[in-house]
């Protein structure tokens, strides 16, 4: 039976949104992770930076800018080794500078993604994808990366039929 994995980054707390810096109890990209995990009977692990980044919105992307900058590979809590047992491997991010939070990267260079499909989603705040395909691209090689789930952060709430019709194709 073909089994799937949802592999994603989410970070709650202070956040930027169409009505302002706004407190959200749950991340966007986890409240999407968490829609992809019951359509698609999914398991799920989500990428758990070490040192936790600032509470402030502002000084959370300063932090991450200096990261891209150094092209930094921040350590994880947890990682997983193992991907062999799914053939499916949703990977979710928030779109950070344009591109995808250092600790994916630490996080997707520890794995095999030979032979695996991988299906992208994104949340943001105007940028889409910006250019983090481009980067999942070099981080899963051997994968198939099939077209990605891109949801403005402000509108997660209203999101469920999207994400089902992308899930279920
Ligand atoms: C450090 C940081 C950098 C961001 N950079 C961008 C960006 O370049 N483009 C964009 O559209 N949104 C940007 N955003 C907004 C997030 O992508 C958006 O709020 C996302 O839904 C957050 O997901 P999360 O709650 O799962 O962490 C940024 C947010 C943070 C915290």
């Amino acid at each position: 039976m073909s089994k799937s994995l949802v592999l994603f980054f989410s970070r709650a707390g202070n956040n930027y949104t169409n009505e302002g810096i706004k407190d959200l109890e749950i991340g966007n990209t986890e409240v999407i992770a968490n829609y992809i995990k019951e359509f698609a009977d999914a398991d799920l692990f989500k990428m758990d930076p070490l040192n936790d980044y600032p509470e402030d919105y502002m000084k959370c992307t300063e932090v991450a800018k200096a990261e891209l900058k150094d092209d930094a590979r921040p350590e994880l809590k947890e990682y997983i080794e193992d991907i062999s047992e799914y053939d499916t491997i949703y990977i979710g991010f928030p779109n950070w500078w344009n591109t995808m939070p250092m600790p994916v990267w630490t996080q997707l260079e520890r794995l095999d993604f030979s032979g695996k499909t991988v299906k992208p989603f994104v949340t943001h705040e105007g940028s889409g994808f910006g250019k983090s395909l481009k980067d999942l691209k070099k981080l899963c090689p051997g994968a198939k990366i099939e077209d990605g789930l891109s949801i403005q952060g402000s509108f997660v709430d209203d999101s469920r039929k999207k994400v089902k019709h992308w899930v279920k194709g």
